[in-house]
């Protein structure tokens, strides 16, 4: 169980640092405030690249040299970026064909970050030689332990619709199908009569007006992402070949959204799985929204321990309104990250700008400086890790569930005309994954691609795509013994994103053994109940039951005595089919139902605000808790509490917002 790409012993604690945004003498200050606070390791670099290449070809390493060294002679490890996500002034102004063009077909002008088109060679030329400068002259220095490629591919230039891209996209649409005839068929060209007579008459879908071919804007999304991943990938090759020998990842944003690259796709290309999340202020159980993110994480690391490259000490400064986080939040925010499989918490970023566009950002050290409560959090943290350092390496303990989520599947139903538009469909994977934590059932979010052996639960909650080795997967766990749980919005398109004909959940139909003819979705103030006694908002569909048993019925609104919820016995598992929009009570309900049916014990205690994970090691477990709510709260736990250096023999009583984690006997 041990992995090799850890940067330092232990978790890793720090965060990005930027000290060119400071003079030379706040520097040693820095260093000594890190070590204060138990920093181990620093982002380095991310957004200097004006700075280290002043013009073209003309390079001022010193100062970098300078920081690097010092650094190290303060034992702080670094993470060096390559500087791309930040080019230039003078790039942009000598080259201004880099910058990407907007679906409106005009282009971006400089000044902002991730202004780049992924597809463009000067661009690409520019990036791998800054790259290789920087890979040379650091690949040996001792400090250098982790390498970090640009900064959130995606986050700003997640689509570029200019003439190269379309150039690009009509090449990786020929690799893809072959012949024109093979795409005109996938997405359905003779809709509309717009059929295609040659590769070349394919362009990147600008702006048409009204709304556009649902095969092509999803072909345009994947495109995207790999048009990304091959710069990721140069940038990577540039720093091998120099001479980089140590990790090399980039920060993904992964989350409760559709991430803005297929990062499944991306996973096996990263020495470390990195994720940079936030929590949304306004989101009163934003922790939850944490949780599936950090689990989500550990699902593209396959199990193994990633790291969280970043979130933020307090408020950010992107949000509507920008609150800063209550006392302890910070704590257990970095906490629940580590208790979920990341060996390390980063924050963005040390030292709070004065100038520039993140000014309103909080940091390690505030505007205000030590004197804050923020600093003594930070110091908190800092000793909290190191006391619990023996985690590193270990994983979490044995998910009874795994929950399924796939960006590909939320591009497509984001795209186009919808039976409910704008409807949030990711937010049903979340509401499962809240479900079950709150019933204290540790579970997997992991791609539809991964192996579902040795899961009790398989949830499909609005996986709207889905392939048919998705689908078989699905039906072989079921078959092999597990409980299947499959929602409304599964299974409906396949990977062109063409309806299954047959019914919906088209790729699930057999499997759950019913299928609905219409769709009859809930006008936004609309409640409808079921015979269960509960209740649904937002979906409802006319089920027709072809072999299953009817669990539930709708009760009122315009289904009232049609099922609504069915359970059919499969090999030596079952599958279930919830078709109606459950509020959270209800839902909670059917998870209650469902880890019944497929035996499932909670893992780890339960009580209400708690957080409750285990990680393991061959050795030994730690039982991560972590005390969200206001109230004091006793669980059982045996063992030795390493953030207090105290011992839990039965009990432990965690104070309102308090954490533990427990070595257990
Ligand atoms: C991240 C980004 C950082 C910083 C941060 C602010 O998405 O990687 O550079 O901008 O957001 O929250």
């Amino acid at each position: 169980m041990t992995t090799t790409w850890q940067p330092v012993p232990g978790l890793a604690f720090g965060g990005d640092y930027n000290p060119e945004q400071w003079p030379r003498e706040t520097w040693d200050d820095d260093v000594r405030l890190m070590r204060e606070a138990g920093v181990s390791i620093v982002t380095l670099g991310v957004f200097s690249w004006g700075l280290l290449e002043v013009a073209d070809d003309a390079w001022d390493l010193g100062w970098l040299d300078e920081v690097i060294d010092l650094l190290h002679a303060n034992g702080i490890a670094v993470d060096l970026a390559t500087p791309t996500a930040s080019p230039p002034i003078w790039l942009h102004h000598d080259h201004p064909e880099i910058l990407p063009v907007n679906r409106s077909g005009l282009r971006y002008h400089q000044g902002g970050r991730l202004q780049w088109c992924p597809s463009s060679p000067v661009f690409r030329d520019y990036a791998t030689r800054v790259a290789t400068v920087l890979g040379r002259r650091y690949a040996t220095h001792p400090a250098v332990r982790l390498w970090h490629v640009s900064n959130e591919l995606g986050g700003g230039n997640r689509h570029c619709y200019c003439e190269v891209s379309s150039e690009h996209f009509r090449r990786w649409l020929e690799q893809r199908y072959g012949t024109v005839a093979a795409l005109n068929d996938a997405w359905g060209t003779a809709f509309w009569g717009h059929r295609y007579a040659s590769f070349d008459q394919v362009i990147c879908p600008l702006d048409s007006e009204t709304t556009q071919n649902p095969g092509l804007l999803l072909d345009f999304d994947r495109f995207s992402s790999d048009a990304l991943l091959e710069h990721f990938l140069a940038e990577k090759t540039a720093l091998r070949e120099a001479g980089v020998t140590a990790p090399i990842t980039t920060n993904l944003m992964v989350g409760v959204r559709p991430s803005v690259a297929d990062y499944a796709s991306w996973a096996p290309h990263l020495d470390v799985i990195a994720n940079d999340h936030y929590t949304i202020a306004a989101d009163p159980r934003r922790e939850r929204d944490l949780g599936y993110a950090a689990d989500r994480s550990r699902g593209l690391a396959s199990g193994q321990p990633w790291l969280l490259m970043e979130h933020s000490p307090g408020a950010v400064n992107w949000q509507p309104r920008n609150r800063a986080k209550a006392p302890g939040e910070l704590v257990r925010n970095s906490l629940a990250h580590i208790a979920r499989g990341a060996d390390g918490a980063l924050f963005f970023q040390w030292r709070a700008s004065l100038a520039g566009a993140e000014q309103w950002h909080s940091a390690m050290v505030p505007h205000a400086g030590t004197r804050t409560r923020i600093w003594r959090e930070v110091c908190e943290l800092g000793g909290i890790l190191q006391r619990i350092g023996e985690v590193a390496g270990s994983v979490v303990a044995g998910a009874q569930a795994a929950i399924l989520a796939d960006d590909v599947s939320g591009w497509a139903w984001g795209h186009g005309q919808k039976p409910l538009n704008g409807f949030p469909l990711h937010s049903l994977a979340r509401a499962w994954s809240e479900a079950l934590t709150d019933r204290g059932v540790t579970s997997d979010v992991v791609p539809p691609e991964a192996p579902l052996s040795g899961y009790r639960l398989v949830v499909v909650p609005g996986l709207y795509l889905a392939s048919d080795a998705t689908a078989e997967a699905v039906a072989e766990a079921a078959r092999g013994g597990a409980t299947v749980l499959v929602t409304h919005l599964s299974g409906v398109v396949d990977e062109h994103s063409r309806v299954r004909e047959g019914g919906y959940p088209g790729a699930f139909r057999d499997l759950v053994g019913a299928f609905a003819e219409e769709y009859l979705p809930l006008q936004a103030d609309e409640r409808v109940s079921l015979d269960t006694g509960w209740t649904a908002t937002d979906w409802t569909e006319s089920l027709v039951v072809t072999d299953a048993e009817v669990v539930g019925r709708y009760e009122s609104g315009p289904l009232a005595g049609s099922p609504a919820l069915t359970r059919r016995e499969v090999g030596t598992g079952t599958a279930w089919y919830c078709s109606a929009g459950l509020e959270a009570d209800s839902l909670d309900r059917l998870v209650a139902t469902v880890l019944t049916d497929a035996g499932i014990a909670p893992d780890v205690p339960v009580a209400p605000g708690l957080e409750a994970v285990r990680r393991i090691s061959d050795d030994h477990a730690w039982l991560f808790l972590l005390n969200h709510s206001t109230d004091p709260v006793t669980v059982d736990a045996t063992g030795q509490d390493l953030v207090t250096a105290t011992g839990a023999t039965g009990h432990i009583t965690l104070a309102a917002g308090g954490v533990a984690v427990v070595r257990e006997r």
